[in-house]
């Protein structure tokens, strides 16, 4: 471990102790017993309050601000271990042994050279697409093209469709081609079950985000190298540089941090595909697009675009007394569980003020960040327990890596996608396929009126 890296892991116990300083850890008791079914619950508006099933994965005390990973507190795994150890963890329920992880890191090595996948996805214009949209379809590149859904009597075999000259053959004749490209999608080895493709998956993510990143500057993608972990392959595959220490650190820090949050919206959204008993390919991609909103992941890429739009702590103060009384959110604030400080953005805080304070270029990004968050907690802290969340600091950080806006969210995914492949397999054992019911408010008996004889009226 170098000197600096040494020193982030000080800083990481140093806001560890601080928190414990400021909360307590007690578990809140209504939320940590096993269910009996069916269970009462009051529900607000967006499901607040609705308990969807039991998981031994991770854990949220909101009113506290601390996080937990299958028992383990959120800043010791931060200051001590790493995104392959914590995904480890998060899919199989304990931290693994030094073989285990060396067989993990393995796999997950060797799922991430996709260069067929990435043939297919550079075959459409990711270079003008949205990167959630196209690290989205990338994933969903990477599902196998054979399910048994796929095979049924009546289905034409879907590989029939892939290989054939598509503008001489008019678009209502189903095309037969030859089958040989199958194989891209196709599962890397015959035997992978969901828990192969949960690796499958958190390998894939991290290679074509980073493809996305090179497509988006005019450049060709590379190849993950074998001698380097997951965190630093990601900074590798996306700047075509080798991080430093540090870099590799302060990324795997931050891919730790994300990994896993509870029923977030873009958990929930991979979980209910997946009791559909639908693929979890899918079950990835719609969690990614959930997690896209500017009210969950979307947020980390706001932020640098608002403090960018601020312009300088000067203007901190006008600013935020403008967008709250026109009755505005500031982006990287609050949160549906977090009633105080998020122990993520104490993580990240500290990560953000030590790289900038040698970034001439985002120091006062930075300066405004630490202004805005005084005046926001001053203003709506005490009042409507709203703090920064783990969107406010992660653009800073991912800033001074030299990573680009549009590329935070994307980020998010490489490292949520741990989470919920992880709920996915754990709601699998018992599934049940969510379906809530909507109050219905609307009419009755109306009388149907022939289209020639309405009027004007809608
Ligand atoms: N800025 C200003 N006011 C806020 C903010 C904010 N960021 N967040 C909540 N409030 C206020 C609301 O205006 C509302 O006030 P009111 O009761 O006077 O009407 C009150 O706090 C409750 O807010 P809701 O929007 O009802 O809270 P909800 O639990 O539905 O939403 C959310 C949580 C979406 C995170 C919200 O706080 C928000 O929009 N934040 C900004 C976007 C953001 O940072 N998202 C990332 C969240 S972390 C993540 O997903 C990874």
């Amino acid at each position: 471990m170098s000197e600096e890296t040494k020193i982030i892991t000080e800083m990481i116990v140093g806001a560890s102790q601080k928190a414990r300083e400021e909360t307590s850890n007690e578990p809140e008791p209504e939320l940590t017993q096993p269910l009996q079914w069916p269970v009462k619950a009051m529900i607000g508006p967006g499901l607040e309050g609705a308990i969807a099933c039991e998981s031994k994965i991770g854990y949220v005390n909101g009113s506290k601000g601390w996080l937990i990973y299958r028992g383990y507190d959120i800043f010791d795994l931060c200051a001590y271990s790493t995104f392959e150890e914590v995904s480890y963890l998060l899919l199989n329920g304990d931290l693994p042994t030094a073989s285990e992880l060396d067989n993990f890191k393995q796999k997950l090595v060797s799922y991430g050279f996709l260069n067929q996948t990435l043939r297919l996805l550079m075959s459409s214009p990711v270079e003008s697409m949205n990167t959630m949209s196209a690290i989205r379809l990338g994933t969903l590149l990477m599902r196998r093209t054979i399910t048994p859904l796929d095979l049924e009597d009546g289905n034409p075999f879907r590989a029939d469709f892939i290989n054939c000259d598509e503008d001489s053959i008019p678009m209502e004749t189903a095309p037969k081609g030859e089958v040989h490209a199958i194989y891209e999608f196709k599962r890397p080895s015959d035997d992978m079950d969901n828990n192969e493709a949960c690796i499958h998956l958190i390998a894939g993510l991290a290679t074509i985000t980073a493809a996305v990143a090179r497509i988006h500057q005019g450049r060709m993608p590379i190849e993950p190298d074998p001698d380097l972990g997951h965190a630093a392959n990601l900074l590798y595959m996306m700047t075509g540089r080798k991080p430093t220490p540090v870099e590799e650190r302060i990324m795997d820090i931050a891919l730790i941090l994300h990994a896993d949050h509870g029923m977030n919206a873009s958990t929930f959204a991979a979980m209910v595909v997946a009791s559909t008993l639908s693929d979890i390919y899918f079950s990835v991609g719609s969690g990614i697009a959930a997690l896209n909103g500017p009210l969950h992941g979307g947020a980390n890429e706001q932020v640098v675009r608002t403090l960018m739009e601020i312009g300088g702590p000067e203007n901190v103060p006008a600013w935020v007394k403008e967008t709250l009384s026109s009755k505005g959110k500031v982006m990287g604030f609050g949160h549906r569980v977090y009633k105080a400080y998020d122990p993520r953005a104490r993580v990240l805080s500290v990560l953000a003020k030590f790289l900038a304070e040698t970034n001439e270029s985002i120091k006062p990004l930075f300066d405004t960040a630490q202004s805005l968050e005084k005046e926001v907690v001053s203003q709506l802290g005490t009042k409507k327990n709203i703090f920064p969340n783990v969107d406010f600091f992660s653009g800073i950080v991912y800033s001074c890596l030299g990573i680009a806006p549009e590329m935070f969210t994307p980020i998010f995914a490489v490292s949520r996608v741990s989470g919920w492949t992880a709920r996915i397999l754990e709601y699998l054992e018992n599934n049940r396929i969510f379906r809530p019911r909507a109050m219905y408010t609307g009419e009755f008996n109306k009388q149907y009126v022939p289209f020639d004889q309405r009027e004007g009226k809608k």
